[in-house]
């Protein structure tokens, strides 16, 4: 059956390990990282894991079947690139890469080498999202109007990373999904609150259509944690409140119905309140990391093309790409082209 290795074993690459080995999918599951205290710590938490200090050593192993990458994104291309070369599935963490650049040709080896390359968008996994889609797919939500996220708490500054690329992936990743739809233009502003210049907190404004957009607000300086979407429909709207432990969605029949009365000069625009019921639906509560491990295995083994795919990943990257450039012109509009975030 092969094994399976987690490079980097911080804060998220345990959680990946712990998966892998409850899925039983494979012989082994090895860690790896250049940090021997993390390797050691991850020994004692997961009884029966292998170690590894050495990647180049570890992909020169021929019964390493995939790669999970869960190191800083910034050595995400490269030892992404490096596993693929040496012949192993890859699992990616979130964001996909620093560049769209990288990303793309992370996809164009994938590609060449028939291997698969899935982004752990893990919220797309949970049991929340998975209802939101069901119920926004469905005949009775009627069309999109937009999509407001806030995802905000007293955060954990990062070292590469800034609040939106540490925090928006996430929202970008399930908007995306949920519209099936890609960023067009990106507007967003930004504040950093220390001598670091790295901005803590950003409001991103993205046009997915022509009436269709969504606003994502992400915070690491906020006093209490919010993790609230509201997915508005012409004839149901949903809030998702992740915080809420069984009652995570709401979803109402609520909303305007329009009408434009009179003639000629006379004409008024007209609205309605439909005021109806609140249902809450279950959601399954399996922990989104063992779908996405087993949904891993599956493509890897049968050749199937994940549902957050190499291309999912690159359409965030771009995303992130486009507000970094918004954020440092005030907030001027950039577009996604085929060649990347432009200003307009
Ligand atoms: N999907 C999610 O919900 C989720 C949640 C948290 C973090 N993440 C992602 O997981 C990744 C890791 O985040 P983290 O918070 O665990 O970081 P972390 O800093 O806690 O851990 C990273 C580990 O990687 C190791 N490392 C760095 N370079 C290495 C290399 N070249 N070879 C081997 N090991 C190396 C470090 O020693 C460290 O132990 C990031 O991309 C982050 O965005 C995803």
């Amino acid at each position: 059956m092969g094994h399976i290795a987690v490079v980097g074993v911080g804060y998220w690459g345990p959680n990946l390990a712990r998966n892998f080995m409850s899925l039983g999918a494979f012989d082994g599951v090895v860690a790896c990282d250049t940090d021997a205290e993390r390797l050691s710590v991850v020994a004692k938490q997961l009884p029966g894991i292998h170690t590894c200090d050495d990647f180049a050593a570890l992909l020169k192993r021929p019964e390493i079947e995939a790669v999970v990458v869960a190191t800083p994104v910034r050595t995400h291309y490269r030892l992404a690139k490096d596993a693929l070369l040496a012949g192993k599935h890859v699992l990616v963490e979130k964001p996909m890469t620093k560049t769209s650049q990288g990303a793309r040709e992370l996809i164009e080896i994938a590609a060449e080498c028939g291997l698969t390359l899935m982004v752990d968008h893990t919220f797309l996994f949970t049991g929340a999202v998975e209802k939101i889609i069901e119920v926004t797919s469905g005949p009775d939500f009627g069309d999109f109007y937009y999509i407001d996220s806030v995802r905000i708490n007293l955060g954990l500054f990062q070292h590469d990373a800034d609040v939106v690329w540490d925090l928006a992936p996430h929202d970008l990743s399930i908007v995306n999904r949920v519209l099936k739809a890609k960023p067009k233009v990106v507007r967003a502003v930004g504040y950093s609150h220390t001598e670091s210049g790295v901005a803590d907190m950003a409001y991103i404004h993205i046009k997915y259509g022509d009436r269709l957009n969504a606003t994502f607000h992400v915070n690491w300086l906020s006093p209490t944690k919010v993790r609230r979407m509201i997915v508005a429909g012409s004839k149901k709207m949903i809030l998702w409140d992740d915080l809420e432990a069984a009652e995570k969605i709401r979803v109402y029949d609520k909303g305007i119905e329009t009408q434009t009365i009179g003639i000629e000069d006379q004409r008024r625009f007209q609205v309605g309140y439909r005021i109806g019921d609140v249902w809450m639906p279950r959601i399954d509560q399996t922990e989104a990391l063992q779908k996405v491990a087993r949904h891993f295995v599956d493509c890897c083994r049968n050749g199937t093309k994940p549902i957050c795919s190499d291309e999912d990943g690159l359409d965030v990257v771009l995303a992130l790409e486009a507000s970094d450039l918004s954020l440092t012109h005030d907030g001027r509009p950039a577009v996604i082209t085929d060649k990347g975030p432009a200003l307009i």
